[in-house]
């Protein structure tokens, strides 16, 4: 027999890990609400031809980690696993006229993204996004908005010093002046640039920005900074931006070479951090203002703004913080004096669960006493115990944790339990 193994890239999140991604969708779900950020849902792959406009064909997501998809009657891939969440909102917000709704629409979406990047530890093929996006206001409010949000989201998931790094990198207006300097400063060293970014240089200067490769380390932080070359109106954006993080309290650090990795940004760019992780290079997420997308994507000039926190990365961090997330406990075990009735025990469970009660049957053919080792080990806070009363319509309701017993009447063994149960809460992942 072959051998079988999630993909490269890909895990399993079993019960353990998959409570606490449940606990942080729970979070972001929660947090949404309370910013007004309604949730919505794309699939989970689009015309490739969405994710190339939006971010960029010269960028990494794009050209090296799109995970293409050939359908059964296509020649060539058409289709691609979507690498992250907001070219697919932004396709959304204009295929469904949703600028004719009153502005900005605010999204959250939490789920799965694809890219066929390098697995290494927090880095993975299928991994997953809380994203939320803003369309329709061109802030500098709203930025301060978004930014506050993730930070308050990586403060209650248990990252205690959460760093925002913060720059701009211009608009329309003031980056074409940018990337002139940035390529006459790229040409003069064309010769050092590998085949790739070599050709990057020629097409989309600001992308040799993004490498990882340590060989050209030197030559980008000798690069000139976009600060330099900003624009009055984004130099104002940006300093009403920080004006209003001032006000919320958030931390900031400018990040001037933050440039981010995807076509679409203008303006503000932030990235998270746990304050002495930055050398990583992994960021918790990050975002920035998209005032061009949804006018490439077909709609009309719209400005936008946005983040994606990494749950995978955030997981690590939430586990760390106060350890695993307990496995749900029943309140209830149903056990009997006669192994084989498995039968009698699993209707009796049925009933409760019926009733709104997290009840388990042990169906396994053992003595009582293994049961109720099973039901202790469980953390159950009842036993249920099935014996010969049964035929005068009784059981034996057991409290495990207080150790008292008492006869009941089946018909009325949930709201028994109910009532025992009292203000204890059980049965909660
Ligand atoms: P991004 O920086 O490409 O931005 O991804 C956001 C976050 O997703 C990263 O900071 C990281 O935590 C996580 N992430 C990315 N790739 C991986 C991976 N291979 N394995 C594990 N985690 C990963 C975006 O995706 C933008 N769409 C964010 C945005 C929303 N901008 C505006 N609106």
């Amino acid at each position: 027999m072959p051998k079988f193994q999630a993909p490269r890239g890909t895990r399993d999140l079993l019960p353990s890990q998959k409570a606490t991604f449940g606990r942080l969708e729970t979070l972001a779900a929660d947090l949404a609400r309370r910013y007004g950020y309604r949730p919505i849902e794309t699939p989970l792959f689009e015309d490739a031809a969405v994710f190339e406009r939006a971010i960029g064909n010269a960028t990494d997501v794009v050209e090296k980690e799109l995970f293409r998809i050939l359908s059964p009657t296509e020649a060539e891939p058409r289709w691609a696993l979507r690498p992250e969440a907001t070219a697919g909102i932004v396709r959304a917000y204009v295929e469904h006229g949703l600028q004719t709704l009153p502005q900005p629409v605010r999204f959250s979406s939490f789920g799965p993204m694809f890219r066929y990047d390098r697995p290494q530890a927090g880095r993975f093929r299928q991994f997953w996004q809380w994203n939320v996006e803003a369309i329709g206001d061109p802030g500098p409010a709203i930025d301060a908005e978004i930014v506050e949000l993730g930070v308050r989201f990586l403060r209650e998931a248990g990252a205690t010093d959460v760093q925002v790094h913060l720059n701009s990198i211009g608009d329309a207006e003031c980056r074409p002046g940018y990337v002139a300097a940035l390529s006459e400063y790229l040409a003069k060293s064309a010769d050092r640039l590998p085949e790739m970014e070599r050709a990057r240089a020629s097409i989309s200067p600001l992308r040799v920005l993004d490498s990882k490769d340590p060989n050209l380390a030197a030559l980008i932080a000798g690069a000139p900074l976009i600060g330099d070359f900003l624009c009055a109106a984004c130099r104002t954006h940006y300093a009403g931006l920080r004006r209003h993080l001032d006000a919320l309290g958030v931390p900031v650090g400018e990040a001037p070479r933050i440039v981010r990795g995807l076509d679409y940004y203008t303006r503000t760019t932030f990235e998270y951090f746990v304050r002495g992780a930055e050398g990583s290079q992994q960021a918790l997420g990050g975002g920035g203002r998209y005032d061009g997308l949804v006018e490439l994507l077909g709609g009309r000039p719209t400005p936008g703004i946005g983040f994606a926190l990494g749950i995978d990365r955030v997981a690590m961090i939430a586990e760390a913080a106060s350890g695993p997330v307990e496995p749900a406990r029943p309140v209830v075990v149903v056990v009997g004096a006669n192994p084989e009735a498995t039968d009698v025990r699993l209707r009796i469970a049925t009933d409760l669960r019926a009733a709104g009660i997290a009840a388990s049957a042990d169906l396994a053919p053992r003595k009582l006493s293994r049961q109720l080792e099973g039901a202790a080990r469980d953390g159950a806070h009842f036993a249920v115990v099935v014996g010969d009363e049964l035929d005068a319509g009784q059981v034996q309701l057991r409290d495990l944790e207080a150790g008292t017993q008492k006869l009941v009447n089946a018909d009325g063994l949930a709201r028994e339990i109910a009532r025992a149960q009292g203000s204890h809460r059980h049965g909660s992942a």
